[in-house]
C-alpha cells in the first residue's frame, strides 16, 4: 500500500515523501512587490522541516490589474526576479523543490499599486467582505468587464511570469485557478456572464483557462521545468459554489488541461474527502482528475496528522498539500517520522492580518520561534 513516505517523482523531480507545503498568502512582500529576508526564512524553515516540495503564496504576474492584496509579492519586473532567486537558493540549499503559485487577482482585489480598477470576465462583484487577514479593505470595487486588451495583457502577464520565474530558479509555476481568482471566476457562472465565446456553458467558460495553461507551457523552456494548476469550486468568500454542470464540468475542465498538456492538476476543497458536485455525483473532484487522466496530482483540504497515510493510499497517484497544519507545524514530516507532537494552528498566530512579523512576534510571546538556516 501507498504511504505519504513513499518517494514521488513529479516531472523528473524527485521528491523524498508525498508531502507539499499548500500555497499561503503573507502579504509581507515590500511595497514594490519584491519578496524580503523574513519571506526567506519562513520558506527556508518549511525546506529545513522536511517538506520535499514547497509551493509559494499567491504572486501577482502583471503590472496592471493582477495584484490584489497590500505587500502581496510579484513576478512582474528584474528587481522582484532578482530578490526572489534570494529566496529560491534558500529553499534548494536544504534539497526541497519549489514552485510559484501565479494568481491573478480578477474581482478579488483589495490592494493594487498600479490600479484602481479590477478586471474580471464580467462587471460582477464576489460574494461576502473582502478578508480583513489580507489587510483593511472598504468593500469590493465593482469590475470592469475583460476587453481583448485586457485578455492580451492578463495572458502577456502569464507567460512573462512563467519566464521570470523560470530566471529566478524556480522548479516549476502553478496557476491559480481556484478559490475565486481570475482564472477561476471564468469558470464560474456566478463571475462569467459573457456573452461571447469566453461565456456561456463549461465548454466556453474553461476556454480562457485551458488557453492560458497551453501558453503557459509552450512558455516553459527546461525540459523539467513545471506547469501546474490548482483547481476547485469553492471561493474564498462562496464555501458552497458549485458549478451548475455538476462533476461534468470538471471532467470537460480535466480534459481541457489535459490537452494543454498541463503537468499537475492541484484540487481544492474544504475537505479532501467531500463531494462538492452539483447533481448527487458521489465523487471528489481529485477522483474525477484520476479516472479520467493520468495527469499527476496534488490533493488539498484538511489532511492532518490523522488522515494523510489514508489519503495517501486512496490517491496512489497523488502528493498532499497541507496549509493550516504547515503553517502550525513548518517541520511536519521531520515531527511525524519522529513521532513527535503535531500542533494545530492557533489563529492569533495571524492576526490582526497574516503577515510574518505577526507570525514571528507571536512566536516569540509564546516561545515557539524556529530559527531558519
Ligand atoms: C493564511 C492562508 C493563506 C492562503 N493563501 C492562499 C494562496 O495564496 N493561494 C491559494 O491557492 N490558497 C491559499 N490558501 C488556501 C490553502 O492553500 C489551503 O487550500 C487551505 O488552507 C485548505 O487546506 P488545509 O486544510 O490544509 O489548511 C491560504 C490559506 C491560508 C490559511
Amino acid at each position: 500500500m501507498s504511504s505519504a513516505f513513499d518517494d514521488f517523482e513529479l516531472k523528473g523531480h524527485k521528491l523524498d515523501n508525498r508531502f507539499v507545503v499548500a500555497p499561503m498568502t503573507r502579504t509581507s512582500a515590500d511595497s514594490k512587490g519584491k519578496p524580503t529576508e523574513l519571506m526567506g526564512d519562513y520558506y527556508a524553515r518549511f525546506a529545513e522541516g522536511g517538506w520535499p516540495l514547497i509551493i509559494s503564496e499567491g504572486v501577482y504576474t502583471d503590472r496592471q490589474a493582477s495584484q490584489g492584496y497590500v505587500n502581496q509579492p510579484g513576478i512582474t519586473d528584474a528587481p522582484q526576479t532578482d530578490a526572489w532567486k534570494q529566496v529560491v537558493e534558500r529553499v534548494h540549499k536544504h534539497g526541497a523543490k519549489f514552485i510559484m503559485q501565479l494568481m491573478h487577482a480578477g474581482a478579488q482585489f483589495q490592494h493594487n499599486e498600479y490600479t484602481d480598477t479590477p478586471i474580471a470576465p464580467s462587471e460582477v462583484k464576489p460574494k461576502g467582505e473582502p478578508l480583513a487577514l489580507y489587510g483593511e479593505s472598504d468593500g469590493w470595487k465593482p469590475p470592469k468587464a475583460m476587453d481583448e486588451s485586457d485578455f492580451d495583457a492578463v495572458m502577456q502577464g502569464f507567460v512573462g511570469s512563467v519566464n521570470r520565474a523560470e530566471e529566478a530558479g524556480f522548479d516549476g509555476v502553478e496557476l491559480h485557478a481556484a478559490n475565486g481568482y481570475l482564472l477561476n471566476e471564468f469558470l464560474s457562472e456566478h463571475f462569467n456572464q459573457r456573452g461571447d465565446q469566453w461565456g456561456g456553458d463549461i465548454g466556453h467558460r474553461l476556454k480562457f483557462v485551458a488557453m492560458v495553461a497551453k501558453a503557459c507551457k509552450d512558455a516553459a523552456k527546461g525540459e523539467n521545468f513545471i506547469v501546474g494548476i490548482r483547481l476547485g469550486q469553492i471561493t474564498v468568500t462562496d464555501p458552497d459554489y458549485q458549478w451548475p454542470e455538476g462533476e461534468d464540468a470538471m471532467i470537460k475542465i480535466v480534459k481541457a488541461l489535459k490537452e494543454a498538456g498541463i503537468d499537475y492538476i492541484h484540487t481544492t476543497d474544504t475537505d479532501v474527502s467531500r463531494k462538492p458536485f452539483k447533481g448527487g455525483s458521489n465523487k471528489t473532484l481529485a477522483e474525477i482528475v484520476q479516472e479520467f487522466s493520468d495527469i499527476p496530482l496534488i490533493v488539498n483540504g484538511g489532511i492532518d496528522e490523522s488522515n494523510y497515510e489514508h489519503i495517501a493510499a486512496h490517491y496512489p497517484n497523488a502528493l498532499l498539500a497541507l496549509g493550516k497544519k504547515a503553517l502550525a507545524n513548518p517541520d511536519m514530516p521531520k515531527r511525524l517520522k519522529d513521532g513527535e507532537t503535531i500542533e494545530d494552528l492557533e489563529f492569533a498566530m495571524l492576526q490582526p492580518t497574516a503577515t510574518l512579523e505577526n507570525e514571528w512576534q507571536w512566536r516569540d510571546e509564546h516561545d515557539k520561534h524556529i530559527e531558519a538556516d
